[in-house]
């Protein structure tokens, strides 16, 4: 009999920003595939018995490629088990979630989502920044700040964005490019609030805040690190 894969996001960083739904899976599950963005603390909910199959970045080794996650979902659901994909925030916000649905229903492998609160809000959020805030900010759009190597594929114009805020996730390697096209765009200048969260919603979490003129020096000095969620615009200082 085929089990059934249930696509879990486990929320920004602080395990206990997971649902009551996705924890009830974990606690079920016979596979769990987790990445590295994950609380590893979500995995001793599991089973005792469970088998955890890590296909997150590895130092020194190459990462799994999709193809790779999809074929291991898929042939776990065929040995009959209940599979959990367990993803960082949200499956569906630059999670690659929608591919690995469309595997499992290529296969007809019984699915289920189970959706997560995506860092995209809340890393900000626990930085006391409100992406929207009345009077300030009425539209939030949030981007890849990672060049895609495929140019065949969509790229982001941060030089033409017009909402309020600009939330840029897997930016941070990519700092001073972004910063010098977003001062392109019309509606910034080098007054412009940015900040800068890294492994926000942790114990590790920290925040730089600046502007479009001197956050590429500021970061520079604290020599930032990924993972971390940049945020531009007025409500970058709203709650200060
Ligand atoms: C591949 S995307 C996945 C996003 C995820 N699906 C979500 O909804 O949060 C990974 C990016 O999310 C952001 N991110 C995820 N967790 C984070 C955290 N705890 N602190 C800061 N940024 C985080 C970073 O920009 C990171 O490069």
């Amino acid at each position: 009999m085929c089990g059934k894969v249930i696509l879990v996001g486990a929320g920004p960083g602080d395990p206990e920003l997971i649902t009551l739904k996705g924890l009830n899976a974990i606690k079920k599950a016979d596979v769990i595939v987790y990445d590295n963005l994950i609380s590893k603390d979500l995995l001793d909910y599991a089973k005792d018995n469970v088998e955890l199959i890590y296909v997150g970045k590895r130092k020194g080794m190459h990462s799994f490629k999709q193809e790779e996650i999809n074929k291991i979902l898929v042939e776990k659901a065929k040995e009959g088990k209940l599979v959990v994909r367990l993803k960082g925030g949200d499956p569906f916000v630059f999670g690659r979630g929608g591919e690995e649905i469309l595997e499992l229903k290529k296969h007809n492998i019984p699915y289920e989502i189970i959706p997560g609160i995506t860092s995209a809000i809340a890393v900000p959020e626990v930085a006391e920044i409100p992406i929207t805030h009345r009077k300030v900010a009425t539209s939030f759009t949030v981007v890849t700040g990672h060049e895609a190597e495929d140019k065949e594929k969509k790229q982001v114009n941060l030089s033409e964005l017009n909402a309020d805020t600009i939330v840029i996730l897997m930016g941070i390697t990519n700092l001073e490019k972004l910063v010098n096209d977003l001062l392109k765009n019309p509606k910034r200048n080098e007054n412009t609030p940015v900040a800068i969260i890294l492994e926000g919603t942790t114990k590790n979490q920290k925040v730089i805040k600046g502007t479009l003129g001197n956050i590429v020096n500021k970061a520079k000095k604290e020599g930032i690190k990924p993972p971390g969620v940049i945020v531009v615009g007025e409500v970058v200082n709203v709650l200060n």
